[in-house]
């Protein structure tokens, strides 16, 4: 069945412990009960965009394992089409987290089979009925750059979530219609994230963290604040939400402004709860907050 929205990116089991501190090099800390948690920055975007009612597909592989069963049920319980996932030979990606009590986290990724998703697997996708194509960077790079040559060809709207930061050439740049990035990726790429449109994307998205966002227009920069929450549980897996609900509302056909107005609700209501996608809202809770 034809999904109006393809998500291309990694799939991880999220190995999450919570710490009072991180370790410096040669330290050792005690931390909590580790959890494992369905991740990996392609698999949270687009069951983000799923809950706020997408219909959409994710690009990826996982392996033969036990991690590669939890993310499949996760994403099929979610209303993730998992069909276009390929099991690797390679064992499931792992992330390993730690959780600071202020809510903050550090990530070390073990790419695993993700590394294994190729230019072959996007030329085997149909583009028919598709609008959106979202990527993010926790698969090979030179799979990206083809999804996103490929989908721009075919007249389809693309979005990468420039995470973690790469270089790209610049035509790939010239080929986006929204880059999505965080302050510290904007600096690797700009000296002055106003700018960022110079490298070539028809608009940008700057994520500025409880701050909201800043979308760099043609026109000009526009702010769209985030939303007060009482408690800040766990940021992990934020921007994923912001990049998988903004991707949903782009494919329904809203101006990127009004799809990042709604985005950063989703992106707000996910950091009140631990993990990435256990933490996403549904398209109701998010309609609740604006009703309340
Ligand atoms: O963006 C958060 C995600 O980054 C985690 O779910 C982890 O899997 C890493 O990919």
């Amino acid at each position: 069945m034809t999904k109006t929205l393809l998500v291309l990116g990694s799939a991880n089991a999220d190995l999450v412990v919570e710490v009072g501190r991180r370790p410096a090099g040669g330290e050792t800390v005690l931390g909590g009960d580790t959890v494992v948690l369905p991740g990996g920055k392609g698999a949270n975007t687009a069951v983000a965009a799923a809950r706020v009612g997408a219909s959409v597909a994710l690009v990826g592989a996982v392996g033969n394992d036990g991690y590669g069963s939890l993310l499949r049920e996760s994403l099929e319980s979610s209303g993730v089409d998992s069909s276009l996932v390929r099991t690797s030979e390679r064992p499931t990606g792992i992330a390993y987290i730690t959780v600071t009590p202020d809510g903050e986290n550090s990530i070390v990724v073990s790419p695993g089979a993700n590394a294994d998703v190729s230019p072959s697997d996007v030329d085997a996708l149909s583009f028919d009925g598709v609008s959106v194509l979202t990527c993010s960077l926790e698969v090979p790079l030179e799979t990206v750059i083809h999804a996103i040559d490929v989908a721009a060809d075919a007249g389809v709207r693309t979005v990468l979530n420039l995470s973690p930061v790469a270089e790209l050439p610049a035509e790939t740049f010239k080929q986006l219609d929204t880059l999505i990035v965080n302050e510290h990726e904007a600096a690797q790429l700009v000296s002055d994230w106003r700018h960022l449109l110079r490298l070539g994307p028809k608009t940008a998205i700057v994520t500025l963290g409880s701050r909201g966002v800043a979308v760099v227009l043609p026109a000009g920069v526009e702010e769209v604040p985030s939303i007060e929450v009482d408690e800040v549980v766990d940021t992990t897996g934020a921007g994923d939400a912001f990049a998988g609900a903004f991707s949903a509302r782009l494919a329904e056909g809203d101006r990127v402004v009004v799809a990042a107005e709604y985005a950063v609700k989703v992106a707000a209501l996910s950091v009140t709860k631990a993990g990435a996608q256990p933490s996403y809202p549904t398209a109701a809770e998010v309609s609740s907050l604006a009703a309340g």
